[in-house]
């Protein structure tokens, strides 16, 4: 199967040109104007904006078929609830599970983990147990673990990083023992782009029983990804960082595991049936589906899947990995920008910092020029803490940026330069 490397994928022989035109006509919002001049969207890794298909998909759940899911023998209902299922079964496919009743549909990622960590790790964490993360991970794969060892007595470990911001494999090597239990890594980071070698991360702590979470908020809209080839045993990601709607995410659990916990939330849905006494929880993935779901997201997220995939993965990556070399040498040329995350694999995101000129001052001259980027801490900040910077710009690009989009960024930055010399 298809392994996670995007320096691979840049001369792929079978990666075919993308049509930016045709792409970047797929996504109306393109077309607008801020402050008088066309708009430069390079705030993917915070959100994506949103193609005609996915926008159309959830005007036709609304206009054609609107129901609860699951509840009714009516026809609405019936093609609702088949259309949830096929963007399950879009999602199972999309990464390669080994049954689509082990895909979770949830609010985001971070739902994602909370649920992994409340159910399986407040279940198998005892005093003295330890969590390992990264340096690298978002707030959302920190303060859940932090939750849970605070409930259970275990402890976080972290993953120190090189100055380019490489996971350093041989500390990681050393924090795993017998006492490791869970492992939860990013895939890439949203901060400073790097990609976490995951294959080897999960085999390592499987050598010593631990089970491993991956996060791929940062990597499905990216490239392919195969859980079954990295063998994680959850992988999780956001519906709205890969052109799907916000309010919809996916969790992905080995069956054994997902069978094994207890319910994350209980109400309807979750249950075969109910009286005082007792309850009996329903089949997976149901069993973490309580209440009434995101349908209208879902069904949004498999029509986002469904487009990603007609673009072609692989295709995306290549276009990508060039895109972020351009980026890259571009930035590199003005002498007042430090790149912040030089890692020997990135997805497309460039963090920086101009001596002397607070990220947010570059964010607000960056959009008078129409140019949207973050600045920030990016809910990282025990990233930022590593680096020595409060807060960093990033520039997060996606397959429907182009290189002119880049040198608008270019001369925005130059312009910032100017202004606060
Ligand atoms: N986590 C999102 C980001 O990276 C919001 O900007």
């Amino acid at each position: 199967m298809f392994t996670v490397n995007p320096s691979q994928t840049v001369n792929q022989p079978d990666a075919t040109p993308l049509d930016l035109n045709r792409i970047r006509g797929d996504f109306p919002i393109l077309a607008r104007t801020v402050n008088s001049k066309p708009l430069v969207y390079l705030d993917n890794a915070a959100t994506t904006q949103k193609p005609t298909a996915v926008i159309d998909a959830v005007k036709h759940v609304y206009e054609s078929m609107n129901a609860n899911i699951h509840r009714g023998v009516h026809r609405l209902s019936v093609e609702t609830t088949e259309a949830y299922e096929k963007a399950r079964l879009r999602v199972a496919r999309l990464i390669n599970t080994a049954k689509e009743s082990e895909i979770v549909f949830v609010r985001g990622a971070t739902e994602g983990i909370n649920l992994v960590a409340q159910s399986f790790g407040r279940t198998h964490l005892n005093e003295g147990d330890e969590v390992i993360v990264s340096t690298l991970e978002h707030h959302a794969n920190i303060v859940p673990w932090q939750i849970v060892c605070e409930q259970t007595g275990a402890h976080l470990k972290v993953v120190p990083v090189d100055e380019d911001a490489n996971i350093l494999v041989d500390e990681y090597k050393k924090l795993l023992s017998e006492k490791t239990r869970i492992v939860a890594m990013l895939h890439s980071s949203n901060a400073l782009g790097t990609v976490i070698p995951v294959t080897e991360v999960t085999r390592l702590a499987h050598e010593f029983g631990a089970t491993v979470l991956i996060d791929g908020s940062q990597s499905v809209q990216h490239h392919p990804v195969d859980v079954r080839a990295i063998d994680c045993d959850f992988y999780v990601f956001s519906g709205h960082k890969m052109y799907a709607p916000s309010g919809i995410g996916v969790l992905y659990g080995k069956e054994a595991l997902l069978e094994s916990m207890p319910p994350y939330q209980g109400g309807g849905e979750m249950i075969k049936s109910v009286t005082f006494e007792q309850t009996i929880y329903n089949d997976l993935p149901h069993k973490f589906e309580a209440g009434t779901p995101n349908i209208e997201g879902a069904i949004g997220l498999g029509a986002a899947i469904e487009y990603l995939q007609s673009l072609g993965l692989p295709n995306i990556a290549a276009y990508e990995a060039k895109l972020l070399e351009y980026a890259t040498a571009q930035l590199t040329k003005i002498p007042e920008v430090r790149l912040i995350g030089t890692a020997k694999e990135k997805v497309s995101v460039i963090s920086f910092v101009v001596e002397g000129i607070h990220p947010h001052d570059i964010g607000t001259v960056l959009d008078q020029e129409g140019v949207a980027i973050r600045t920030g801490h990016h809910c990282a900040q025990p990233t930022m803490q590593r680096f020595g910077v409060p807060a960093t710009a990033r520039a997060s690009m996606c397959f429907y940026n182009t290189e002119s989009d880049i040198d608008r960024l270019v001369e925005a930055i130059q312009k910032t330069i100017k202004v606060f010399a």
